[in-house]
């Protein structure tokens, strides 16, 4: 491959946190109408090194040069000036507005002085519909769905006719079909000359669409390499320093006594959905974005009352009213949405992870500081959660280690049903692995699992069972023998669909 001439180069950047050197004499540099990947575990500080160039967080020391001139990029403005666009990993929209609003924020199209509501809704429907997708521009985006969100972000970084567009795990709340769009508007992106920095944990995405890849580790640059010269096992063996062979170490027990069943389940466009999870198996919910399967998981938490159906625990019938009665019902539920859902930003690690677990900490209403310590120290030294101390805010830390820390939160509940949606979502390949063994774990201690994945690899790779849903339907069951990601997708898109919308 001809090597392309260096566009960007980001030399010998540092940044240093209270506790953390986030990014240690980084170069990186990318090519005019190149597809860069840059990929590291988690906390590797990859999103540090996007802000910076961003203009969202400013460097110790170190040079940013365009077209081989030194530019100094102190705020987003800047950085937009210069024709560098972000999407973020934890997005960056305003709740309460709706999606033409965030996508042309502070760009608003004007006739007469006044902001062109008309032109701005048009142009924010054409932007989506590169996409690939349609979606309600009246309602603030709070209300739309995580994926939802994402595309809108993608869209705001579109209108800017960036140079340079940074995707922070642009795939993360993605399946196929929004993944396929993206990947199409990448190429288009880069035949219009167009560079794109890209970051994501799916190694197989880097092969399908990157020319090149940095990694990072420990917040220094590993090495760089074209595509085409390294190989899955290469990649992971520069972000972790050391070979992962078994990537889903998959334990199987002796099927349990049913833990829970629903029966018709029904709650807006969910219609009459039923199955079962016994204890010591793993239930895979599989299916697109929008086919309802985080409504199921919700509706069996108590979070959403179901408009029609049952549900049983160990046989017998409840009515789950609340989150409250569903933990009491030894039910736990790990969100996808973690910065709304999952975690208390503001409070550090071990107040998070002790959380939903604080009775057992009390002494006649005061708190056992000493084993509460202790308990997340644990969590953090058996997921490998990132950060200076159990004390460190939340909010500091990388995207995969927050997620991390709700895991953590959740396994140590001793819950007998957990539901688990996308949890790996956004977790680098080492630590994903780490919470397979613990999947295992809980199993052994004879816990059933219902697992929502739109990563194939992963239900096929650790379920007993897989379930399909499309459009709100349950449309199949495969075994652990008889599923293949050919099969799923087939039942998964064979329903029909009549528009792209997601929901
Ligand atoms: N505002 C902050 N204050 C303190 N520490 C921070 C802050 N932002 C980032 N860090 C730390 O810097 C390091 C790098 O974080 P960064 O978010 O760049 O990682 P990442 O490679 O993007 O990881 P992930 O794959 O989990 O998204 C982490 O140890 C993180 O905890
Ligand atoms: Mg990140």
């Amino acid at each position: 491959m001809k090597r392309a001439a260096p566009f960007l180069e980001m030399i010998g950047i540092t940044k240093t946190y209270p506790g953390v050197q986030a990014l240690k004499n980084v170069n990186f540099r990318v090519g005019k109408a190149e597809i860069h990947a840059l990929v590291g575990e988690n906390g590797a500080g990859k999103s540090t090194l996007m802000k910076i160039l961003a203009g969202a967080e400013h460097m110790d020391s170190g040079e940013i040069k365009m077209y081989g001139r030194s530019v100094s990029i102190d705020s987003p403005h800047c950085a937009q000036e210069l024709g560098i666009a972000i999407i973020y990993q934890e997005f960056n929209l305003v709740p309460q507005l709706g999606a033409a609003e965030n996508i042309f924020l502070g760009r608003e199209p004007k006739r007469f002085g006044f902001v062109d509501f008309k032109k701005e809704k048009r142009d924010a429907e054409q932007l989506l519909q590169t996409l690939g997708i349609s979606l309600d521009l009246d309602i603030p985006v709070q209300y739309l769905s995580v994926a939802q969100q994402q595309m809108v972000e993608i869209a705001k970084a579109l209108s800017v006719q960036a140079k340079i567009i940074a995707m922070d795990e642009p795939s993360a709340t993605l399946t196929q079909h929004e993944l396929k769009n993206l990947f199409t508007l990448i190429r288009t992106l880069k035949d219009q000359g167009v560079s794109v920095i890209y970051i994501s944990h799916r190694l197989e995405e880097i092969f399908e669409i990157c020319d090149r890849l940095t990694v990072l580790r420990d917040g220094e640059r590993i090495g760089v390499k074209n595509v085409d010269e390294i190989d899955r096992d290469g990649i992971i063996e520069m972000m972790v320093g050391r070979q992962i062979t078994d990537e889903f170490p998959k334990e199987t027990f002796p099927p349990g006594p049913e833990i829970l069943r629903v029966k018709g389940l029904s709650r807006g466009f969910v219609k009459n959905v039923s199955f079962s999870v016994h204890r010591g198996e793993i239930v895979a919910l599989t299916g697109l974005v929008g086919a309802g399967r985080t409504e199921i998981a919700r509706m069996i938490f108590g979070a959403d009352p179901p408009d029609a159906g049952k549900i049983l625990l160990a046989g017998k019938e409840v009515r789950i009213a609340s989150p409250r009665q569903a933990i009491d019902h030894g039910i736990c539920l790990l969100t996808e949405d973690r910065k709304n859902q999952g975690l208390i930003l503001g409070m550090n690690i071990r107040e998070n992870i002790t959380l939903p677990t604080l009775r057992d900490y009390c002494r006649c209403f005061f708190i056992a500081g000493g084993k509460e310590r202790r308990q997340a120290l644990q969590s953090m030294r058996e997921l490998r959660i990132k950060a200076p101390s159990g004390e460190s805010e939340v909010r500091n830390l990388s995207g995969g280690n927050q997620q991390k820390t709700i895991l953590a939160k959740w396994l140590h509940a001793k819950s007998a049903l957990y539901l688990f949606d996308e949890p790996t979502r956004g977790i680098d390949v080492g630590a994903k692995r780490e919470i397979y063994l613990l999947m295992n774990e809980l199993l052994r201690q004879d816990a059933g699992i219902l697992m929502i994945s739109s990563e194939l690899p992963e239900a096929l790779g650790m379920a007993d069972r897989v379930l399909v849903m499309s459009c709100g339907r349950l449309v199949g069951e495969l075994t652990r023998e008889e599923a293949t990601q050919e099969k799923i997708m087939d039942l998964a898109t064979g329903a029909p669909h009549p528009d792209r919308r997601i929901t």
